[in-house]
């Protein structure tokens, strides 16, 4: 191989203050790792100079605790955009440290190009391999395909290369490798299944913008899950049976539909437990992350083909993926998230959507990314690019959260990700709210239904005082956000008293 090998300070040497870097992966899955920690150290170090120094970083999705952590808690981060889920960043993004934009994640790369963001200095991408052919390198990526192309392409000042051990050579070829052409000169994406491949197992630079391989041997940063509990299962149970019924129905093909599932240990326990449903026929998957859940369907063979952006999986499960890799060669393919969260390919192959919700109000709006409107959890990750287009969209929650304090179906949502428009279902473990083709206030009736029962003479109550307002949706404004304010005043939503916010 002929490219520059250095270590991973000497590529952080390279970065400067206000420089903005590029990153391989989506969510900790194909991160580049010792890099971002080495410039964390460096931005340290300038501090204790008496040194400005802050970075902006565009990702794919979320990143490890070496690169969103080490470098939030240096206080190294000037801009970043899009989703996370780190912990020690999201302190920071609520304090107003940083600068986070939140972006739906089909729309990064394409906002990297149309100069939206302002330019990108550095690509740091995570490979597998790295090879030379002609005056061209090949860049195999590990286990998400994220905004890698857009930013090796356009990175003004090169590329840093991770060659990371800790992913095998196995993996290469499980990529497509394919970037949208600029407006107006799109063509259509000619996916018409989940595993059709239109571009290249790698990304193509020039060799001589390689600036650097740095050789390491790092895990994923992948976060556990927690595991599947009864309430979880019981959500699963009542998908399944939503879906079943709907096939019955003749409502979905009897083909069935690509089934889409959200981040976080909710979605992997849904799937889960919907794949252990005999009577649901095998599926296809187009996702944008495949969690444990799904990887273990797809060698049980009920998921026949599964297209995503990441493997976000436990490490086990991803060594598992790389040592079988004759098994899931054809049937998996990793693609960029700007492909994997499509809406033009979402639409057109037709796709059952399920994410997770953090609140949903009673007209059927859904807050995907604000706790009590203000404090950031994650972001709207790719939950609208699949709900916005799917053929039929579902949110799953449970009913409620912190151990009953707070309830999931709120009179009013305290931050709206998702309108009433593009939701099809609401479930909870008491059941399904079926909002398509109902009215405001029968879609009022159907949620308060999959409420927990503590909250649904609460809510019922709500409306009550809510009617002498009228309206095609009927709300008390005093009143609306008054479950939000008892939990914030309170610790506990079912101290609500409404004579004290019904005016
Ligand atoms: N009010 C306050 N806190 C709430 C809440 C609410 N209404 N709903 C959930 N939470 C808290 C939980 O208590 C939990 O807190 P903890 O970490 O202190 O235990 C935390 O949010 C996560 O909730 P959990 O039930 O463990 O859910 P999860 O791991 O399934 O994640 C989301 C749920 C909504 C945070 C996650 O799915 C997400 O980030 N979604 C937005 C992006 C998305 O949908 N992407 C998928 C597109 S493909």
């Amino acid at each position: 191989m002929g490219f520059n090998k250095i270590t991973a300070a000497e590529a952080a040497s390279f970065i400067q203050n206000g420089d903005t870097i590029g990153l391989s992966g989506f969510t900790p899955a194909g991160a580049p790792k010792s890099v971002p920690a080495e410039i964390a150290k460096k931005a340290e170090r300038e501090h204790a100079d008496n040194k400005a120094f802050k970075i902006n970083i565009f990702t794919g999705a979320s990143t490890g605790q070496s690169c969103d952590g080490m470098l939030a808690n240096a206080h190294a981060i000037g801009f970043r955009a899009p989703y996370t889920t780190n912990k020690d960043f999201r302190t920071c993004v609520n304090k107003n440290e940083i600068s986070y934009s939140d972006l739906n994640l089909s729309n990064m790369a394409t906002q990297i190009r149309q100069g939206y963001l302002g330019k990108v200095d550095w690509a740091i991408i995570e490979a597998c391999e790295i090879e030379q052919v002609g005056d061209k390198a090949r860049i195999y990526l590990t286990a998400a395909g994220g905004i890698s192309p857009t930013v090796c392409r356009l990175a003004e000042k090169g590329i840093f290369v991770e060659l990371n051990a800790f992913h095998s050579k196995s993996c290469m070829g499980i990529h497509d490798v394919y970037e949208i052409e600029d407006h107006p000169y799109r063509t259509p994406l000619m996916i018409m299944k989940a595993t059709d491949r239109i571009g290249k197992p790698y990304v193509e630079v020039d060799a001589n913008r390689i600036v650097g391989v740095i050789e390491c041997d790092i895990p994923d940063e992948a976060r556990a899950f927690k595991d599947a509990d009864p309430i979880t299962t019981k959500i699963g149970m009542n998908v399944a049976d939503f879906l079943l019924a709907n096939l019955k129905e003749g409502k979905i093909p009897p083909t069935f539909l690509n089934l889409q599932s959200g981040v976080g240990s909710g979605a992997n326990a849904v799937l889960g437990a919907l794949g252990q449903c005999p009577e649901v026929p095998n599926f296809n998957i187009y996702t944008e992350v495949l969690q444990d859940a799904p990887v273990q369907l797809m060698r049980e063979g009920r998921v026949l083909s599964a297209s995503a952006c990441s493997l976000t999986v436990t490490n086990e499960c991803l060594q598992g993926i790389y040592r079988d890799m004759d098994f899931f060669k054809d049937k998996l393919v990793l693609r960029p998230s700007e492909i994997s969260n499509s809406p033009e390919v979402i639409a057109r192959i037709g796709v059952c959507s399920l994410n997770t919700a953090i609140e949903v109000d009673i007209y059927g709006h859904v807050n995907s990314t604000k706790i009590c409107g203000t404090k950031m959890m994650n972001g709207i990750g790719g939950s609208a690019d699949f709900t916005n287009n799917a053929y039929l969209s579902i949110f799953t929650c449970g009913s409620t959260t912190k151990g009953g304090a707070i309830s999931s179906i709120v009179p009013f949502c305290s931050h709206i990700d998702h309108t009433s428009h593009f939701v099809d279902a609401v479930i909870t473990e008491y059941g399904v709210a079926d909002l398509r083709g109902k009215c405001a206030m029968e879609k009022a009736e159907e949620l308060i239904k999959v409420a927990h029962p503590d909250y649904q003479p609460m809510l019922r109550d709500y409306l009550k005082y809510a009617a002498k307002f009228g309206g095609h949706t009927h709300h008390c404004l005093s009143a609306a956000f008054a479950m939000h304010d008892t939990y914030v005043r309170k610790g506990d939503m079912r101290l609500t008293d409404w004579a004290e916010y019904v005016k």
